[in-house]
């Protein structure tokens, strides 16, 4: 039985949309589903997301980023993932270890084994039954963010999407793609450059035949 689903994937393919459709499908279906989302998803989380997400030009190190990313899993895990499989709901979670794993370790070059360790013991071992891996050029994704962060701040898009370091997210894909190479059963790779609703249809899909 599918119970922990994790969306993950570069910044601006989607992520949360695709989780709130899915959402609404198992709602329909009396699913009771919890969505949640790292970093953020508990009070402490909030905290550690508005540190990690609003260092601005500050110099933040590797590891220090690192040990927030895994600070706030280690809370998630703790207080809502957990009990929310207790209760026999299905977690639809936005970006978990595939993340650190993709962004610190393939991104940023910390070593791999390492993180799975430090990822392991962030979530006492819990591990998702099931990843969407929504996948599109960086190119697209970062102009999505861009032009989404621009329209929030009121700025032209393309200042921001100047600042955006194309290699480093080039590598993050990779990344994600390495890792869904080396476990099809559980990741699922979706083409994330179509629109909402063809996105949606190719999780449907999958989703369908989990739950038969
Ligand atoms: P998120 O809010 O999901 O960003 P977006 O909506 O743009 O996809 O995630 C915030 C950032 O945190 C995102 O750039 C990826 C990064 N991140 C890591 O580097 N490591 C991690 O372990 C996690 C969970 C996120």
């Amino acid at each position: 039985m599918v119970r922990f689903i994790t969306f993950e994937g570069c910044d601006g393919t989607g992520k949360s949309t695709q989780l709130r459709l899915l959402a609404d499908y198992l709602g329909a279906r009396g699913k009771s589903c919890v969505l949640t989302r790292e970093p953020g998803g508990t009070p402490l989380g909030q905290h550690i997301r508005q540190v990690l997400l609003e260092v601005g030009d500050q110099p933040i190190g590797s590891p220090t980023e690192l040990f927030l990313y895994l600070a706030d899993r280690a809370q998630h895990v703790q207080e809502i993932i957990i009990p929310a499989l207790e209760q026999e709901k299905i977690v639809l979670c936005d970006r978990h270890t595939d993340s650190t794993m993709a962004y610190q370790g393939y991104g940023r070059g910390i070593d791999l084994e390492l993180l799975r360790r430090l990822n392991e013991m962030a979530s006492q071992g819990v591990r998702p039954d099931l990843t969407f891996l929504l996948d599109c050029p960086v190119s697209i994704g970062l102009s999505r963010t861009a032009e989404r962060q621009a329209r929030a701040a009121g700025v032209n898009a393309e200042d921001r999407f100047e600042k955006e370091k194309l290699d480093f997210h080039e590598k993050v894909r990779q990344g994600f793609l390495n890792l869904a190479r080396a476990e099809p059963g559980r990741i699922s790779i979706i083409g994330a450059a179509a629109s909402v609703q063809e996105v949606f249809a190719a999780i449907k899909t999958i989703i369908d035949k989990k739950l038969e």
